[in-house]
């Protein structure tokens, strides 16, 4: 191996990532006192919740009765009854507070003309436990509202003192003989260095994984690299099978058009010009939960009232709407919906297709964003010194499906909560632990065998079979058949890394090698995914197995954990948590509220 020296830095916490969750978990380290580093691969506003566009959700109350009790059950209904109810009760409870606190850092939402924050209807939002009419809880900045929020909670990190290490790619985990995280390596793209971060505490914010297919609305950026860390550390992956596909992506593009169309009273049509969701969804229609309209979306086309030459995609309106309206609420969409698709949508129809935009599973957490190395005896043991947030980690509270607007919230309602849980486990009188040498050689010694990968397989080359492996054999249906098909390729696939060819060996700007390096972390992720998907023999949220269309909540209210090394995946299972936090005697649900029953919307 080459001799690589490196600079060390030494803080109380280390947060890996700055997008959302990264942020305001950076944000709440530092006001609270807390030595706190970002590392980021992405200049922070670059990352990817700028894309995210319909808005955050909280039951403010501000265009009519809301309450986070009907917040919590839609989410347990989302999640089809497969999240954590601990966890969803802090998401419902701390949800507004976490909002009022971006709107006092200063998030310019938009306003209603009592000038209180404006809130539109997402899919999945109710009243009255599911029995009354959608509410509008989604708190949004136009269409741009992650834009608005990572900027905002930018500058307010900064404000903070809070140091930046930007465009610096951690490589692994720095892990203690006895399993302590006790830093990360990283690789500073723009001069070559490298560089230890010792912390007492490293916060994984990394976002998904959505680049592990062909298709998606995810930036090329989102390559579940907390993932790939946790996995080469030994520790699982939970609920993998699930991955969310966002009913409206850009033909062809891939490219979001938010939720929040439909919000506004935006419709799909199939061939025949029909409003089919009232078919499949006669209360909601199409504010469905997402999974449920993706399939719906998908059955359409499969029964041959898909629209345009091929009969492959859906089409959206929103020609029937106020061009002032189109113009206040959703300015961005108007662009995307020009320049990716070529319509002007005050005029036509967008043509679109269910996409893949989420992952529900991730590194399992709690609910102050701990992670968790489960054990036979302790299903909710934690790994000392890691933390998990956002998009990378699953506390759980999507569970097997996520409904639109809760992934802002998840993002600053648990950065926060990792906040609040850092000041008291974090302990500023000891000292910053020291990496072992040996983990930093371990590091050391991965980067530099991929850096002289001298195999047949360019890396764009197998990146590309796994996205298509995955867009074909784990998608919005499945099977027997497609799974089995889709672990026996996938393993292949993995086993092509032996093979990997790396042509740029510079340590400077090396887009190649950085992709290679995100290629490890993507195919544990995708190996987690469709083995996971294989193993469970049931239906539930946004895995539609066709040989087995029902939830099983006998067998398979279970959350799935996924030890992946090389090109083999161990599964084992962990109870959920269906206890709250609070009884119904001091203020908390009504248990027989949220108990499972069918999802229908
Ligand atoms: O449709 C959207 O604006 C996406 C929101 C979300 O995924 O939460």
């Amino acid at each position: 191996m080459a001799a690589y020296e490196y600079e060390t830095h030494e803080y109380d916490v280390v947060v890996v990532g700055a997008g959302g969750a990264g942020l305001r978990a950076t944000l709440g380290m530092a006001e609270q006192g807390l030595r706190t580093a970002c590392v980021t691969k992405v200049f922070p506003t670059r990352s990817h919740t700028v894309a995210a566009q319909g808005g955050i959700a909280a039951s403010l109350s501000n265009m009519g009765p809301d309450h986070w009790q009907w917040h919590m059950y839609d989410t347990v209904k989302g999640s089809d009854w497969l999240g954590d109810t601990d966890a969803m009760e802090y998401l419902a409870r701390e949800a507004p507070k976490a909002v009022y606190e971006l709107e006092h850092y200063g998030v310019p939402f938009s306003r209603t003309e009592k000038g209180e924050i404006y809130q539109r209807p997402f899919g999945g939002h109710t009243t009255e436990f599911g029995e009354g009419p959608p509410v509008q809880r989604t708190c949004a900045a136009a269409d741009r509202t992650g834009h608005a929020i990572l900027h905002t909670l930018y500058g307010q990190s900064l404000k903070q003192q809070a140091e930046f290490y930007i465009e610096y790619f951690a490589i692994d985990l720095l892990m203690s003989e006895d399993g302590q995280c006790q830093g990360v390596l990283a690789w500073k793209l723009d001069d070559g260095t490298m560089h230890v971060f010792s912390a007492k505490m490293v916060v994984l914010a990394t976002g998904g994984y959505g680049r592990a297919y062909f298709s998606a609305t995810s930036a090329h950026t989102c390559t579940g690299d907390g993932g790939g860390m946790i996995a080469r550390a030994g520790l699982p992956l939970q609920d993998m099978e699930f991955v969310q596909f966002h009913p409206t992506g850009i033909y062809g593009a891939g490219c979001l058009i938010t939720e929040g169309a439909r919000g506004e009273g935006g419709y799909l049509t199939n061939s025949e010009g029909e409003r089919f969701m009232e078919r499949y969804a006669p209360t909601y229609k199409d504010l469905a939960s997402r999974d449920v309209v993706s399939r719906c979306m998908t059955m359409e086309i499969r029964e041959g009232r898909g629209v345009g030459p091929n009969k492959d995609h859906i089409h959206l309106h929103l020609n029937h709407l106020p061009p002032e309206t189109l113009a206040l609420r959703l300015p961005g969409i108007s662009e995307s919906a020009r320049i990716f698709a070529g319509v002007d949508l005050t005029k036509e129809p967008i043509p679109v297709l269910p996409t893949v935009h989420y992952n529900m599973g991730g590194i399992p957490t709690n609910y102050w964003g701990e992670v968790l190395n489960p054990t036979k005896d302790n299903p909710d043991a934690t790994a000392p010194g890691l933390m998990a947030v956002g998009e990378a980690g699953c506390a759980s509270v999507h569970g097997a499906n996520r409904l639109g607007s809760n992934s802002l919230i998840d993002l600053v309602v648990f950065g926060r909560a990792a906040a609040i849980r850092a000041a008291t486990v974090v302990d500023l009188a000891t000292a910053v632990p020291t990496p072992s040498t040996a983990s930093i050689e371990k590091a050391l010694s991965r980067f530099d065998t991929l850096r002289h990968a001298d195999g047949q397989t360019p890396t764009a080359e197998l990146r590309l079979e796994m996205q298509k492996t995955m867009q074909s054999d784990a998608a919005v249906f499945r099977t027997d058949k497609t799974l089995a098909e889709g672990v026996e390729k996938m393993e292949a696939v993995a086993g092509k890394m032996a093979d990997i060819k790396v042509t740029d060996r510079t340590l400077i700007w090396n887009s190649d090698l950085m992709e290679t390096l995100e290629l490890t972390n993507l195919m544990p992720n995708a190996l987690a995914t469709v083995v996971g998907a294989e193993a469970r023999k049931e239906s539930r949220g946004a895995h539609a197995h066709e040989d087995y269309p029902d939830r099983d909540d006998k067998t398979w209210r279970k959350h799935s954990l996924a030890w992946v090394d090389g090109t083999k995946t161990r599964l084992d299972y962990r109870p959920v948590h269906l206890d709250p936090l609070t009884t119904e005697e001091k203020g908390g649900i009504d248990l027989k509220k949220i108990a499972p029953k069918a999802r229908v919307y």
